[in-house]
């Protein structure tokens, strides 16, 4: 009788198909807890991580959340309007995205919701001050309460989200404040990762197509402050990266490739959206400043006095830390803005 010859190729499959782990699913990164990764890659996948991003209901938010899902991680999604986190639930499988309502103010529930989080995002911030929170107590009082937790929640990893311009120096508040806010979680969670983007360009951004509709506003310094714009989508992969990168404390700068004035990025806009330039004039800063605190009480949300601070200053010149997030440099503001400023021209 002739034993038949094992079928390797059977057997792979039937290990496989049995569901069994293999040694790589473990993965173990330095100060980070063990995780096991299962199932196949993709929205049915388990990455093995839990992560809580706070702030998940704005621009980068959705993005970072949606790449996080695909990766099969479970995301934990603090909300604050039902309404907001409803787009969250296709992004993953069954039960890999959890809402859970949250006040920034309430200890308790920012426990609750990293409480099982082996990561921890936090992205919440404000362009504008409202009647119930102003600057600071998003920027440093909540950091800092989120930081105070998740240290005493054991939590591995905190990357907390501030702006390539902060700068306790700066004449603006909002940078003033997202500086302060890097200080207190760096005493709170001294391996957090602080990351620092430029200004971010996208589908629903306040950059491009805010320039589309408000012209008048980017006029400011004669069009010639200069920024960095960065894609969105770059961003957020750069934060999702950080789930299978060892440690990185300290603070990682995300600016675009170019530095571009106002001025340029207005000729980009009226290119594409082949309408003619706006002929509004350029209002003087006393002018701006007191129609933008004018109209805090008129309409909301308006431009803020401090949003017409920061118009008139430069993002810093500072190299990108791209390469450390796994990544080469990011995508040109000109290969992306025809997406989203389509719409804007006319029949
Ligand atoms: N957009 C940019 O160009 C840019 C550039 C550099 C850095 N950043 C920083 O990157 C982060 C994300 O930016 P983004 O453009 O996604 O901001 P965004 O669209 O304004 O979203 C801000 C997020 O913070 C939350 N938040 C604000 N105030 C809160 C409060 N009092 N309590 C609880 N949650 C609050 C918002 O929740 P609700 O939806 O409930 O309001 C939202 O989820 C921010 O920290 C921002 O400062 C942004």
């Amino acid at each position: 009788m002739i034993a038949s010859r094992p079928n390797l190729l059977g057997i792979q499959r039937a290990i496989k198909s049995s569901g069994k782990r293999a040694y790589h699913d473990l993965v173990t990164l330095p100060g980070q807890k063990p995780v096991v990764s299962q199932g196949p890659p993709g929205y049915s996948a388990v990455s093995g991580h839990v992560v809580t991003v706070f702030g998940c209901t704005g621009f980068l938010g959705r993005y970072l959340v949606s790449k996080l899902a695909k990766m099969g991680t479970q995301v934990i999604i603090p909300y604050r309007d039902e309404d907001e986190a409803r787009i969250f639930k296709p992004m993953g499988d069954l039960g890999q995205i959890v809402r859970m309502e949250w006040d920034i103010r309430n200890e308790s529930q920012i426990a609750e919701c990293l409480r099982h989080s082996d990561i921890v995002y936090n992205l919440t911030g404000r362009d504008f001050e409202t009647k119930n929170f102003d600057f600071k107590s998003v920027h440093v009082d909540g950091a800092e309460r989120i930081a105070n937790i998740a240290a005493q929640s054991g939590v591995s990893r905190l990357v907390h989200v501030s702006h390539l311009n902060a700068s306790a120096e700066s004449p603006s508040k909002f940078y003033q404040t997202k500086a302060e806010g890097e200080e207190r979680v760096k005493a709170a969670f001294p391996t957090a990762t602080i990351v620092r983007p430029g200004t971010l360009f996208g589908y629903e951004d306040k950059l491009l197509t805010n320039m589309a509709v408000w012209p008048i506003w980017w006029k400011l310094n004669h069009g010639q402050t200069k920024i960095r714009p960065v894609h969105v989508m770059d961003v957020a992969q750069a934060l999702a990266n950080l789930t299978s990168i060892p440690q990185l404390p300290g603070t990682l700068s995300l600016p675009g490739p170019s530095t571009l004035t106002y001025e340029y990025l207005l000729g980009l806009v009226d290119s594409i959206t082949l309408r003619a330039p706006s002929r509004a004039p350029v209002l003087p800063k006393a002018v701006a400043s007191a129609l933008a605190k004018a109209a805090q009480s008129v309409w909301w949300p308006a431009l803020s006095p401090d949003e017409v601070i920061r118009r008139y200053i430069d993002d810093v010149d500072v190299a990108g830390d791209w390469a450390a997030v796994g990544m080469s440099e990011p995508s040109e503001i000109e290969n992306h803005a025809i997406t989203y400023l389509r719409r804007y021209r006319s029949a």
